[in-house]
């Protein structure tokens, strides 16, 4: 049986966690600080939990750098419970402008305002996505299906925009980002937000960049920028103050699953319309678990929330606080790109061999996709791989290959020895 120093993992998430934390999880698992109690078995309501909530806030803030105008909430529901929050209340947000802007214009006739607002979601209404790989392609989907019942004779496509869809730029298939010239973006008025995935854990397509088009230009409605950061969270720096909403489940680079971060602008959280106004013009109000406002307000304490993971959450934050000193995030980028860059060099430099799936502008960093010729000798490089225990390469089962994910607690010592597996493999096949 191998010891954990002797597995070298490389799964896509669940991912590694720094050998540490999980040891003091461990301890904390049975008797948290000597309290005689797990920290599984605590009330979310005690000052013990009200403390740990606190504590991983204040190291997110720290490592990020997040303005004083965003809250942070913990929410259940992982990514794919985002999706559907974004559009819940987004699209309230977006009603509920509106109706401010009726009600300055027309004054308090009700019906007035209630007619204009529903012929605004018929005739302007547009949710935004940028679509480059399978996550965002989803998230579009469920934006699509919760939308179905508003068509209300119109078409559904109305709503969901998709700006571009990377596959019609690349022989059908997911590894470009293309050109923002290309992109068709709504008016910003009728834009109730654009979305995308800044990191594509089943394709290897990563942004390099924080797309220029969704820059808030000065005169302008604000566009309010949506991210789903899953799969790159803290592994570069990222100006919070460009996004309304910025979102990822734990179980990459921040913790194990059951706990969903969510950064959101204190402003959005304060546009929130009444149930009553939201049921009269045909929408659905947010169910309360998925509603930031009722989040926010409850500290993140709606409801029953995993403090254990939420704690492992602080550990991993607090780590890498302490590991990068004052370049926090920042120290952790170099690391993260040392590392991807010892990866695709090996890649690069056997191209008969090593087939990389997306184009090189928009290579992840921390999802390193590639083929190896025919699935006989990915069979066999995968075998080989697991005979070095160097574990969790196959590809996403939707599109196969190998995937290499070299998240934030993958050590460095491990990207090496997998560098040595990929050069003596390389040499037997060439
Ligand atoms: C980028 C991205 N978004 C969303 C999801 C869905 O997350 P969850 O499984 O937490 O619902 C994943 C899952 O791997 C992901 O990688």
């Amino acid at each position: 049986m191998p010891s954990r120093e002797e597995v070298a993992y490389f799964g896509a998430g669940p991912a590694p966690l720094p050998t540490p934390v999980l040891e003091e999880g461990a301890r904390a698992f049975v008797n948290f600080e000597d309290s005689g109690l797990s920290l599984a078995e605590i009330s979310h309501r005690s000052p013990t939990a009200n403390k740990i909530l606190a504590d991983t806030k204040a190291a997110l803030v720290s490592l990020l750098g997040i303005p004083d105008n965003y809250d942070i909430l913990f929410m259940h529901g992982g990514g794919s419970g985002e999706f559907s929050a974004v559009v819940y209340n987004m699209v309230a947000v977006w009603v509920e402008k509106r109706r401010r802007l009726a009600e300055k214009e027309l004054g308090s006739d009700e019906e007035k305002i209630l007619e204009r607002v529903r012929r605004e979601i018929r005739e302007g209404l547009r949710l935004e996505y940028i679509v480059t790989g399978s996550w965002s392609l989803k998230a579009s989907q469920e934006a699509a299906n919760l939308l179905e019942p508003l068509k209300n004779g119109g078409k559904a496509e109305n709503f969901v925009s998709i700006v571009t869809d990377a596959r019609e730029w690349n022989e059908g298939k997911f590894g470009k980002i293309p050109h923002e010239d290309t992109w068709k973006m709504t008016s910003r008025g009728g834009s109730a937000f654009a979305y995308y995935c800044d990191n594509e854990t089943v394709d290897g397509v990563e942004f390099p960049s924080f797309p220029k088009c969704l820059m808030s230009k000065d005169g302008e409605d604000d566009r309010l920028v949506v991210a789903d950061m899953s799969s790159n969270f803290l592994s570069r720096r990222v100006d919070v103050s460009k996004y309304a909403v910025i979102y990822g489940g734990a179980q990459k680079n921040i913790g194990i699953t059951d706990v969903t971060l969510v950064i959101v602008r204190k402003d959005i959280l304060a546009t929130v319309p009444s149930p009553s106004f939201l049921h009269a013009v045909g929408v659905w109000s947010p169910p309360a678990i998925l509603n930031w406002s009722v989040i926010a307000k409850n500290n993140s304490l709606y409801n029953t929330m995993p403090i254990f993971s939420i704690w492992i959450a602080g550990q991993v934050m607090r780590s890498l606080l302490s590991t990068h000193g004052d370049t926090k995030v920042s120290g952790q980028e170099a690391v993260a790109n040392a590392k991807a860059e010892i990866i695709y060099r090996i890649l690069d430099e056997n191209p008969s061999v090593y087939q990389i799936v997306p184009h090189k502008d928009v290579r992840s960093r921390m999802n390193i996709c590639f083929r190896a010729g025919d699935a006989a000798t990915e069979k066999e490089f995968l075998e080989g791989a697991e005979s070095r225990t160097l574990q969790g390469l196959k590809g996403h089962r939707s599109v196969g290959g190998i995937r290499i994910s070299n998240y934030n607690a993958v050590p460095m010592a491990n990207v090496q020895k997998l560098a040595e597996y990929l050069k003596d493999f390389a040499q037997r096949m060439r």
